[in-house]
């Protein structure tokens, strides 16, 4: 079986989450059950960055201990990707024991290398980013990342000697062009960071205590950036004696993170993993921010509400919907509750719910839920066939290229081709002559079919609808293997009881 490792960037603890959080997470959950669906053996690993100056500020602030502090936030985590569904194989914390005895592992490794080596770093830094800058760097003074005040640092320093790679990932990204993706993030990263130069990197800190101590030199604790990248090997066992997942799942297939922070993915970490000889992930893929009023949803700014409020209202699939719909993966698109109603009421209540309704209303009463296999279908059926049997391609086509939002318009198109055959076909007419109840029993198959079709792939995306229709539908055929002839469905059998999957909500 092929593996495929997905990560998310392990979050900062948050105490208070937003649904641009859920991006990244929804996103990555929607690839990670495509592919188990398509048969891949995936592991999927998100997580928490819990080290750095930022953490150990706001656990002061609360008068509890970083760990305490940690510990509580990670707990509300976990709740909210279960909340949203997400099937995690492994939630990864960077406190975790084995974590911070591999990172000093890597810190001593690139120190006796001499990839590391010790000097005093005097500079500005970004706490809420966690990123050193110099003063060219930034944009009227203020972190080009985040715009907030960066603090003058002077300190005692390991430097990793970044600039030694320079050459190797020029190259590196020239071959491998699907390596930073979209293709605009990997031109930003050459023009913005290659190009002027790369200069070495400020790994460890010596004035606050909140990180992983350098073992031979404990004052300092590792960069949180370093300690983070590192995870994803880490979480696998690296330069442990049982390495059998990290032979077995690394280089990963995709690290799927946000823009903001593919500096640090596509430059730094792949440094640190040549410097490591070790194999580079398959690709790194830049997603664009939700935002509100064209400015990107952050604490900071104050302008959300907590997801599961959301999740609440509307239900969770309405939510990942909304997330992995409204906005082409890759840019950044506006999320306001108004187009998320407007959402919900025209494609999941309109065109996915009505039609399921309607269906499933029509087998009970023209037939007692009892489905009716054609043995003939007519000319006006053939388009609807062949959209059905025509959309696992495109589906797939557009999930290799991470176009989720693309891969879920291909599946309404079928459902509303399918509102559409319903109001050419007119089954209420054709249940009015007895002589047509063979041909009614046929349109009422092909719909319903195609809602198997349509329910097999929402697995991916709206697992919890799509188990609710196939369980409706009454059926056990639904691997995407099933999608290769249009007739999964098997005659006399009864339809279970159903309820309507979305509610129209009243603005
Ligand atoms: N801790 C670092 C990642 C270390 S990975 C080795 C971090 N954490 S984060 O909590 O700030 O961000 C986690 C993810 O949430 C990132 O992919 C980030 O882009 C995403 N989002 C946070 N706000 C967002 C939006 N408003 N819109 C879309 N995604 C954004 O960065």
């Amino acid at each position: 079986m092929k593996k495929y490792y997905i990560t998310t960037p392990i979050y900062y603890p948050s105490a208070s989450f937003h649904i641009g959080h859920c991006y990244t997470t929804v996103s990555a959950d929607a690839i990670a059950r495509y592919k188990r669906l398509t048969g891949y053996d995936v592991y999927f690993q998100t997580g928490t960055d819990e080290h750095g100056q930022k953490i150990e500020r706001k656990a002061n602030e609360a008068n509890v201990s970083p760990k305490e502090y940690v510990d509580e936030i990670v707990r509300d985590t976990k709740d909210l990707w279960e909340k949203l569904n997400i099937s995690y194989n492994r939630f990864y914390r960077t406190t975790e024991e084995d974590h911070i005895e591999i990172v000093q592992k890597i810190f001593s490794y690139l120190y006796q290398k001499g990839d590391i080596y010790k000097g005093e770093y005097k500079g500005l830094y970004c706490t809420p980013c966690e990123a050193f800058w110099t003063v060219t760097q930034l944009v009227d003074g203020k972190c080009p990342d985040c715009g907030r005040e960066v603090e003058e640092v002077k300190e005692e320093s390991y430097f990793f000697r970044l600039s030694k790679y320079q050459k190797q990932l020029e190259n590196y990204f020239e071959k491998h062009p699907n390596f930073i993706q979209p293709v605009s993030r990997k031109n930003e990263m050459i023009n913005n960071f290659l190009k002027p130069g790369l200069e070495d990197l400020c790994v460890s800190r010596t004035t606050f205590n909140w990180g992983i101590p350098v073992k031979e030199d404990p004052k300092h604790v590792v960069y949180v950036w370093i300690d983070a990248l590192t995870n994803y090997i880490t979480s696998l066992g690296y330069m442990k004696d049982h390495d059998e997942m990290f032979q077995k799942y690394w280089p990963a297939d995709l690290h799927l993170v946000g823009k903001e922070i593919i500096r640090f993915h596509t430059i730094i970490w792949p440094s640190i993993l040549m410097a490591l000889d070790l194999e580079l992930p398959k690709q790194i893929f830049g997603h664009g921010w939700l935002m509100i009023d064209g400015k990107k949803i952050s604490k900071s700014l104050g302008n959300y509400k907590d997801p599961r409020e959301y999740i609440n209202d509307y239900g969770v699939d309405a939510v990942r919907y909304i997330i992995l719909r409204e906005v082409p993966f890759g840019n950044d698109g506006n999320f306001t509750v108004e187009g998320m109603i407007n959402r919900i009421n025209a494609d999941l209540a309109n065109n996915l719910g009505n039609l399921v309704n309607r269906t499933l209303s029509m087998l009970d009463k023209y037939f007692d839920g009892i489905i009716q296999k054609p043995t003939k279908q007519e000319e006006v059926d053939n388009d609807l066939i062949q959209m059905s049997l025509s959309l696992p391609r495109q589906v797939e086509d557009k999930m290799e290229q991470l176009k989720i939002s693309e891969a879920l318009t291909d599946i309404f198109d079928l459902l509303k081709s399918a509102n559409k055959y319903i109001d050419d076909t007119m089954p209420w007419v054709l249940a009015k002559d007895d002589s047509k109840k063979e041909r009614l029993g046929t349109v009422l198959y092909n719909l319903l079919e195609v809602i198997r079709f349509a329910a097999v792939l929402l697995q991916a995306y709206l697992p919890d609808t799509a188990e609710k229709i196939l369980n409706q539908l009454n059926t056990k055929e639904k691997d995407i293997s099933t999608l290769t002839k249009f007739g999964g469905l098997k005659d006399q059998v009864k339809i279970n009881e159903h309820v309507p999957l979305f509610l129209r909500i009243e603005k």
